[in-house]
């Protein structure tokens, strides 16, 4: 009899150690649980580290030196500042559209002639250059002046020379204007590129992103934080 209950005084205390191992390991796997949920929700707080999911991004603009309105003569372009702003906060590449042919004036009044002209020919200017494979990427930012109220026409050869590169990605527009805002930017992109995703744009003064550079710092970071 004494036998028989030291054995089973020596079974219930195994027991009692499997439940407790048992209800250790599955403790460690709920910390575990528990410590990726919040590092998620901490890489998901940080502002600027992924759009808008884990995927690399580009930003592709189109921006000119020379005489520009309000600003004068400009070394850099008004457009070009904020793409590197974009770039430098979210660890973006870069692609510049650059003419292939540089028919355009460095003087603004003619630069305005020419651009008139293109938009009312529907031109569609060739850029130069090799695009990055854009399949690496799956969020875009894409930037231009307001030109006449609208992409440069060279934009929207880039739009459909890659509209089935760009497809299923998400395309985030901005523009840099003095006094028309993003212009149906957004909307426009979405026509020209219907099986990608546009999401909310940021419309930028030429001249604050001239002169007034730690404020739109400040509105891309904004602007990139709500996106997520
Ligand atoms: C040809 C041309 C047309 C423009 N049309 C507009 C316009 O319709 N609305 C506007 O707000 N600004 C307009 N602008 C001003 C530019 O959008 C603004 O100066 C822009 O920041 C220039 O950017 P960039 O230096 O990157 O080329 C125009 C400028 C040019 C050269």
């Amino acid at each position: 009899m004494r036998r028989l209950s030291k054995r089973l005084g020596v079974f219930l205390i195994m027991l009692v150690m499997m439940i407790c191992i048992a209800g250790c390991g599955n403790s460690q796997e709920n910390d575990k649980e528990k410590n990726k949920a919040s590092s998620d929700k901490k890489n998901a707080q940080e502002p600027n580290s992924s759009v808008i999911g884990d995927g690399k991004i580009l930003v592709v603009y189109f921006s000119r030196t020379g005489e520009q309105y309000t600003v004068g003569v400009i070394e850099e372009g008004n457009t070009a500042i904020v793409a590197k702003m974009i770039a430098d906060q979210t660890g973006a590449d870069l692609f510049e559209v650059l003419p292939a042919d540089d028919h355009y004036p460095m003087t603004y009044s003619e630069l305005t002639d020419v651009a008139k002209r293109e938009q009312s020919k529907k031109a569609r200017p060739e850029y130069a250059g090799e695009v990055p494979d854009l399949s690496k990427y799956s969020t875009i930012f894409i930037g231009a002046p307001v030109w006449w109220g609208d992409w440069p026409m060279i934009m929207y050869t880039f739009f459909e020379k890659n509209a089935d590169a760009l497809a299923g990605k998400n395309l985030i527009p901005f523009s840099t204007h003095e006094g028309s805002g993003l212009s149906g930017f957004d909307k426009k992109l979405s026509k020209a590129c219907p099986d990608s995703a546009v999401l909310d744009g940021l419309a930028v003064r030429g001249n604050d992103a001239q002169n007034a550079r730690d404020d739109v710092r400040e509105s891309v970071k904004k602007w990139i934080s709500d996106l997520q």
